[in-house]
This record gives structure tokens, C-alpha cells and sequence, in this order.
């Protein structure tokens, strides 16, 4: 692995929620309520920040709630459609979730992948539609069981990270994040070590670091995200090429939220 793949010591760890197909209208605007009432308490840790993602019919409420009460997350959002505007019955674009100050969309979430037929091609797409208006891309990358047991775990990964992201300028590069989610980890209760995690995440630093060099290896964001909970969140955000988590079903309780966000080793 190329030597030159470090983590920036002081690059800002990212911890988001991406709360999937849950909460309703309502239900939404009582959890980001609830974040707000603990956040106000107990505050966003220096070096951290956070983003919730919602579905898409609770952007508007929580993006309300979120400044109004000036609490301390940013605007996520799932997904988004490749094409800008259009006959496209049922999607919503990359422009219409930026005119709601969303900060951060999720690019190929393995469900969406397995479950929606999303492609590496249709992924690119969808980074490049984020990009353009000025949001910045979580890109999830990640392998089945089957290729872990295999050994096709890393080729796999990588070429996930070149599909997406090859082309760009490293600045380009160097700001998005990269969220490696293994998917036999996704909702299973069962996380990677942090010693699995960590050595998938600086793969992904070395992959970064041969297509865009080590300054866009150092500040690209690599978060870790695959049945998170409070307990093993502070061991994970330890590890020297993990920036952040991508949370699924915890982030839908606001108190284990927070600690993860607050977690320390
Ligand atoms: P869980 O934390 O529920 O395993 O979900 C992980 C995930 O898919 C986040 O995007």
C-alpha cells in the first residue's frame, strides 16, 4: 500500500443518521426535536459534525425545525435522480434537495443497489448530479459475504471507489466521503472489527491516494458504517482511517444518537 495514504490529523470526523424508509411526517419532526433538546445539552464534540438523513417527505420539516432551533446537524438526504429535471414520475433531483440546504447525499447505498438495480454507471451519475449543486456525495461502497470469504473483498472495493470517483480533480476527490459498509454488517448486529474496518478504510485511502494523490487521500472523508451502536462507536472512530460513521438503525433513537456522536474509546 502506497505510504502516502494517511488520514489529515485534523480533518473533521462525520457522523451521520441515515434513518432509511422510517418516520413519517410527524414521527421525523419529534426525533429531530429530540436531537435538538440533547444536542442543546450536551453539544456537538469539537472535530466532529453531524448529518441526519430523513426520507425525502421529511427534508422540509426537519430542515425547518433544524434552523429555526439552530441545532448543530446538517441536512442529509438518501438519494437523489442522476438527471437534473424531467419526465422522471416518482424522483426527485439533486437541485431540489440543495434549494432545501441539504449538505450531504448518499450515492448508492447497497439497498439501493441491490434493491433498486442502482449500477456503478448510475452512481457516477447520481455523484456527479451532487456535485454540480455543490453537495457533497456519500458514496457507499462494500461487499458481500460471499466475496469477503472469497478474497474479492478488496479488488471489489476498489474498483467501487474508481468507478465512482475516477475523472475528478483531487480537490473534487478530496471533499466527498466515502462510506465503506460491508453488507453482511448492514442491520445484522453484527459490526466489523475495528481492525477489519480499518484495514478496508485504508485500502480505500490507497485507492484514493493512487487516482488523486496523497492530498486528496489525507481530507477525503472514510466513514465506517455497519450496525454502529453506542458500544462500539468510540472503537471504531479510534482507528487512524476512520473519519466518521454512517449510522442506520441507531440513529433512529435519538439518546444512542448522541453517544455515538459524543462516543470516545
Ligand atoms: P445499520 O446501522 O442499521 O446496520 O445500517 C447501516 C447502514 O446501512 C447505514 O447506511
Amino acid at each position: 500500500m502506497s505510504p502516502a495514504a494517511v488520514s489529515d490529523p485534523g480533518r473533521t470526523v462525520l457522523v451521520s443518521g441515515n434513518w432509511k424508509m422510517n418516520e413519517n411526517h410527524f414521527e421525523a419532526l419529534r426525533l429531530v426535536q429530540e436531537l435538538a433538546a440533547m444536542l442543546r445539552v450536551s453539544g456537538v464534540p469539537d472535530g466532529r459534525e453531524v448529518s441526519i438523513h430523513p426520507p425525502f417527505t421529511s427534508l422540509r420539516t426537519v430542515q425547518t425545525a433544524v434552523e429555526t432551533d439552530k441545532v448543530p446537524v446538517a441536512l442529509g438526504a438518501q438519494s437523489c435522480h442522476h438527471e437534473m429535471r424531467g419526465a422522471f414520475t416518482g424522483e426527485v433531483s439533486a437541485e431540489m434537495l440543495a434549494k432545501l440546504n441539504v449538505a450531504y447525499v448518499i450515492a448508492g447505498h447497497s439497498e439501493r443497489r441491490m434493491h433498486c438495480g442502482e449500477t456503478d454507471a448510475l452512481v457516477r451519475a447520481k455523484v456527479d448530479a451532487i456535485l454540480v449543486q455543490g453537495m457533497r456525495p456519500i458514496v457507499c461502497v462494500g461487499e458481500v459475504l460471499e466475496q469477503r470469504q472469497s478474497g474479492q473483498a478488496e479488488p471489489h472495493v476498489r474498483r467501487q471507489v474508481l468507478d465512482a470517483l475516477s475523472g475528478r480533480s483531487a480537490e473534487t476527490i478530496g471533499s466527498v466521503v466515502i462510506a465503506y459498509e460491508p453488507i453482511w454488517a448492514i442491520g445484522t448486529g453484527e459490526t466489523a472489527s475495528v481492525e477489519d474496518a480499518e484495514q478496508m478504510c485504508a485500502v480505500i485511502r490507497d485507492e484514493v491516494a493512487k487516482l488523486a494523490g496523497p492530498g486528496a487521500a489525507a481530507s477525503v472523508r472514510i466513514q465506517y458504517g455497519g450496525s454502529v451502536t453506542p458500544e462500539s462507536a468510540g472503537g471504531l472512530l479510534d482507528a487512524d482511517n476512520i473519519d466518521g460513521l454512517l449510522v442506520g438503525g441507531a440513529s433512529l433513537d435519538a439518546e444512542r444518537f448522541v453517544s455515538i456522536v459524543r462516543a470516545t474509546r
